[in-house]
């Protein structure tokens, strides 16, 4: 059966729209190639907007010790060693160049006294090196590359869903999918397909994310036969409001702690102090008395362990809730209102000032904010090449945070934004190079298509169905209590018993209505891709036995060495999730030496910043 479609040919189709689907498009279209850009929602609308407090890159602007070899040792250092060494390695020389363009293009960042662009403190690095704009600067880069991108004429499919890679003979050659508006079918022929799909947040109930991040890229690609990788690592934010409960899980920008904010649990105490890791204790101040001290007299806001990695921290809130010590509303506190001016924070803190203003009645210059972890971001993803970002399909690539290895176990404030630009080029620039070398893009297989669309009409066609937002609920209570922060093998065991009877549920969801703005069948179609994805997230956290970065096993909560030299490796064979073990590539003696090198931290920043003087 040939069903009705609207069917398109390019050279390269990117999917998703968020910073590294833009930046692939812009690189691909300006190689020459004939390019699309599909988008979940609206042109601008992606997670990369709560990437608010900056993009890090060693621009040495304030400290001019800094370069692209600490960036990449804080970096290996946050994943816990699990990183690919050779992303980590173009990331971190790379990134100052794309932070150069996108102000070439038109971002407008903060600036040092001296017109430099300035830069902020972030937890995990070692010199004040996150190019900001405020507390928006996802927002200003999504800005920024979406002019450019409307420049180039890129063509934008807006409201579009792809569901299904299609293929030929082993090699990626297009999509389908629907538009939401209409709910008609669309297939887009290609020479290569850039996924760029961002994670998938919505499988859990406190998130940062928003409604489009359902594990759709992840989950096309296991599907046509490329690998996952480091599922098992997923980021809680630690700072994420707590309260009033409909807001719960919206992002409260690390630009609060970087700026200066402490976190304090109920009875005041800067509890930070009692859990830093051996691993940082070397840089990590050991007092409050010394941390303020370096604030105060030094400029520098590294030494705090308010500023530890985001697991640290997160880990660390979650354990004072336990114990107690927790808000009223199950979090603590971040207070910026005693060290910081008024002036400074609505300047430096506008979305923070407002949000919290208008959400939850409470002033941010006078009073502490409630925060909590929120599920923000998966390190895991679609197994990449590093130089090219091409997955181990042929004709398809991967960029951002659909794509594994950039982050190892755990990923550092900032460094998605960098991680974006830098690998989004790329895969843009590989993926038209690609498309170069196919001389046409090949037929779809109408089997394919065929299965595709049965998938798509299913649920209309079972008016009575079990709701989909029933089997969503249930999906992010299993995830949210059984594969948090802290996990055990009974629990994570438990999550796949449980996952795998909500699949079950699946195959009887139904909605009523047609295609046309239908949200319940969309939501529908998207649970295929949620499971998919929460099942290999269980499963590979249930078989890595120890703790590291963004996975945490109370039953083994050492980091164990062997773990730390291999991957957990997860494909399709025969419809079943296989998993296995795949040792790390082996990292050069000269990045070996830059990892064993301690840091020498000097004590004055090299330029000042323009930011608005502190209180007191
Ligand atoms: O806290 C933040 O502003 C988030 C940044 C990020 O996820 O990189």
């Amino acid at each position: 059966m040939t069903v009705q479609r609207e069917e398109r040919a390019y050279d390269v189709v990117v999917i998703g729209a968020g910073g590294a689907g833009i930046r692939a498009a812009i690189e691909a279209k300006a190689q020459g190639a004939h390019t699309a850009l599909v988008c979940k929602s609206l042109f601008g609308k992606a997670h990369t907007v709560m990437a608010e407090g900056g993009i890090a890159a060693a621009l040495r602007n304030v400290w001019k010790e800094d370069g692209w070899e600490v960036h990449f040792r804080d970096t290996m250092r946050g994943g816990k060693l699990l990183n690919d060494w050779r992303m980590a390695q173009l990331h971190a020389q790379e990134a100052p160049d794309r932070v150069l363009e996108l102000e070439e293009w038109g971002a407008m960042f903060d600036r040092t006294k001296d017109g430099l662009i300035l830069q902020r403190d972030f937890g995990g690095h070692r010199y004040a090196r996150l190019a900001h704009v405020g507390d928006r600067t996802g927002l200003e880069m999504i800005r920024t590359l979406q002019h450019r991108a409307t420049e180039l004429g890129i063509d934008v499919l807006m409201e579009c869903t792809m569901q299904t890679l299609l293929t030929s003979d082993g090699r990626v050659v297009g999509a389908f999918g629907y538009w939401r508006q209409t709910g008609a079918f669309v297939l887009l022929r290609a020479k290569a397909v850039v996924l760029a799909t961002g994670g998938v947040g919505k499988a859990w109930r406190v998130t940062s994310n928003s409604w489009e991040y359902t594990g759709d890229g992840m989950t096309m690609a296991f599907e046509a036969g490329a690998e996952l990788m480091d599922m098992e690592f997923v980021q809680f934010h630690p700072t994420g409001m707590v309260w009033p409960q409909s807001v719960r899980g919206i992002l409260v920008t690390e630009g609060v702690r970087g700026d200066g904010g402490t976190l304090r649990n109920r009875d005041g105490e800067r509890f930070m102090f009692r859990y830093v890791p051996e691993f940082f204790r070397a840089e990590t101040a050991d007092s409050e008395a010394e941390a303020d001290r370096w604030y105060e007299d030094k400029k520098d806001n590294r030494r705090t362990p308010d500023l530890l990695p985001r697991d640290e921290v997160a880990r660390a809130i979650n354990a004072e809730v336990k114990a107690g010590r927790g808000t009223p509303h199950g979090g603590v506190y971040l207070d910026i209102a005693s060290r910081r001016s008024a002036d400074y924070i609505r300047s430096r803190l506008p979305s923070m000032y407002h949000q919290f203003k208008e959400l939850a009645d409470v002033d941010i210059t006078k009073q502490p904010m409630e925060v909590g972890p929120t599920l923000h971001y998966i390190m895991g993803g679609i197994r990449v090449e590093p130089d090219t970002a091409a997955s181990t399909v042929p004709g398809l690539f991967a960029a951002g945070e659909v794509a594994a290895g950039m982050h190892g176990s755990n990923r550092l404030g900032g460094n998605s934004l960098s991680d974006l630009l830098v690998f989004g080029r790329r895969a843009g620039l590989a993926a038209a190079e690609h498309a170069k070398r196919e001389r046409a893009a090949p037929a779809a297989d109408e089997r394919e298509v065929d299965l595709a669309v049965e998938r798509l009409a299913a649920p209309l066609e079972r008016p009575d169905g079990e709701s989909p937002y029933r089997v969503h609920a249930d999906l992010q209570e299993t995830m949210h209590d059984l594969v948090g922060i802290i996990r055990t093998r009974s629990e994570l065991e438990e999550a796949a018993v449980r996952i795998g009877a909500l699949r079950e549920r699946l195959d009887r969801v139904g909605v009523r209505g047609g295609r046309r703005y239908n949200p319940g069948w969309n939501l529908a179609l998207d649970l295929r891709s949620l499971l998919t994805v929460s099942e290999c997230v269980a499963r590979a956290a249930a078989m890595r036995t120890e703790s590291r970065g963004g996975h945490t096993r109370e039953d083994f909560p050492k980091t164990d060495p062997q773990w730390g030299k291999v991957n957990v490796v997860i494909r399709r064979r025969g419809g079943r999730i296989e998993l296995a073990t795949r040792p790390l590539p082996e990292m050069p003696e000269e990045l070996l030496r830059i990892l064993g090198e301690q840091p020498k931290p000097s004590d004055e920043p090299a330029m000042e910043a323009t930011a608005p003087a502190r209180v007191g």
